[in-house]
């Protein structure tokens, strides 16, 4: 017994690393590693491409990796992970005039090398994404989006699609010249709308709107931590720079259940009867913890490579003070954050709660709210639980553990302690 179930999980790797070496193979060159281009490549780089771009990657040299001007270029990365607020962090970049953003195209990845997957829970699983999930960031930081083609279902012919994941999430992507249905006066568009009006995507013309932004933002809930990235943010053809986005774990656990109904359905029958389910599977909560704790263990210890890359902001301090907060992350970045952001941020935070009610930023109902209501929601077993779990990593964050139910439910008393986590520069 043993035996064949080892054997059938080995054959499911293969399987997947199969997959990934037939799309590597399928779309020709863009992995390897081009040499860092040199000043006198720059002319180049700005040029029209050849008319055929996926023919045209013979090696390295013909190949305009990047552009236009790199060196000004940056490459942001929201780091987070599902119901930590990173919506609303991509949005307070995607609202920048200067900035092309896209959201979570990680999601291809996983659909098509781990389809069954929803919410990843094998360790091995997850590891083999990662190679891909690098390749592809690499490739969409330097605006080739034709490469995210080869993870789209079905495939998109003639570089058009309509089945890009969250489209209507990127400004770039539902307004001119990408798509017609809007004009310039059009400020906010709804994420539906764009999906509604917008012809389907040309994927030349994404790129080529990627390429005229300066800077490329990107979200990413795919990948388990910091030290995964190693290696894109010490490439140095990329100008990488990762906000980190923690929540307490509670509070990720308890936003889960609320909106994934079907893969947290366990947790809300412990919820309901006050019985943990026999089955239920801890690793939801336990490899938050784990990602958390490895993530922000690298982060705070400085290393060489981080330098003056990577900020740790908790979402519970963002969605008390929102405008400070961006300004700090836009400080970190090195941009001027524009009015777009700040009147984005003041629509979205202090708006009647009408219109809130039609966003669909979790931070912005519970900034209204409140960062803690999670405890209202869990019972006092599941805290303590998560509490026992997740020890070390709330400690690090600042998350302070209760120690009775009456101190669970006693809003006057804050979970989230003070704490400053300066970027390291
Ligand atoms: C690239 O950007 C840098 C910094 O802004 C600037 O000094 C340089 O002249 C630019 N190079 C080109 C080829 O535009
Ligand atoms: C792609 O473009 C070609 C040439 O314009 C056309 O003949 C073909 O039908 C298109 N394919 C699809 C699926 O739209
Ligand atoms: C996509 O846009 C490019 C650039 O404008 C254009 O040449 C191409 O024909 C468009 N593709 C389709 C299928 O419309
Ligand atoms: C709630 O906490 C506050 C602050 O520690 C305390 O003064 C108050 O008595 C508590 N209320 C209850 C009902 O326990």
């Amino acid at each position: 017994m043993q035996c064949s179930w080892k054997a059938v999980i080995l054959l499911a790797l293969a399987s997947i690393a199969i997959q990934y070496t037939a799309i590597r193979t399928l779309t020709s060159k863009p992995f390897q590693l081009c040499p860092v281009p040199s000043p006198q490549n720059c002319g180049l780089l700005g040029g029209p491409e050849t008319e055929s771009p996926m023919e045209g990657r013979a090696g390295c040299d013909d190949y305009p990796y990047f552009s236009f001007n790199t060196s000004r270029k940056t490459h942001i990365m929201v780091l987070a992970t599902t119901r930590s607020g990173s919506s609303f962090v991509g949005q307070l970049l995607n609202q920048h005039a200067d900035i092309f953003y896209l959201f979570e195209p990680l999601y291809h990845v996983q659909t098509t090398l781990i389809p069954r997957l929803s919410h990843s829970r094998n360790a091995a699983d997850r590891r083999v994404m990662l190679g891909a999930s690098r390749d592809l960031l690499r490739s969409l930081y330097g605006c080739d989006l034709y490469f995210l083609e080869s993870y789209i279902k079905p495939a998109p012919a003639n570089h058009t699609t309509d089945k890009l994941f969250r489209r209507g999430a990127s400004r770039a992507l539902c307004s001119q010249p990408v798509c017609d249905a809007f004009g310039p006066t059009d400020a906010n568009v709804e994420e539906g709308d764009c999906v509604k009006k917008c012809a389907a995507l040309n994927m030349t013309l994404a790129a080529d709107a990627c390429r005229e932004k300066r800077h490329v933002a990107i979200k990413v809930v795919r990948v388990p931590e910091i030290g995964d990235l190693r290696a894109l943010v010490e490439d140095p053809r990329l100008n990488i720079k990762v906000i980190q986005l923690v929540r307490d774990p509670r509070g990720i656990l308890s936003s889960r259940i609320e909106t994934f109904r079907d893969t947290y359905r366990l947790w809300r029958i412990w919820r309901a009867t006050g019985r943990r389910p026999y089955n239920l599977d801890l690793s939801q909560l336990t490899v938050v913890c784990e990602d958390f704790l490895g993530s922000v263990s690298t982060g705070l210890s400085h290393p060489h490579w981080l330098k003056g890359k990577y900020m740790l902001v908790r979402y519970e301090d963002l969605s008390r003070n929102p405008l400070l907060k961006t300004m700090e992350i836009y400080d970190f970045l090195g941009l001027s954050m524009d009015k777009s952001v700040e009147e984005w941020i003041q629509t979205n935070t202090r708006g009647s709660t009408e219109l809130s009610a039609k966003h669909k930023y979790g931070t912005v109902r519970d900034s209204a709210a409140n960062a803690e209501s999670w405890r209202l929601k869990l019972s006092y077993d599941m805290v303590e639980y998560t509490q026992a779990t997740c020890q070390k990593v709330l400690h690090q964050l600042g998350y302070k553990a209760v120690k009775s139910a009456e101190e669970l439910k006693n809003m006057s008393l804050s979970l989230v302690q003070d704490k400053t986590f300066v970027p390291f520069s």
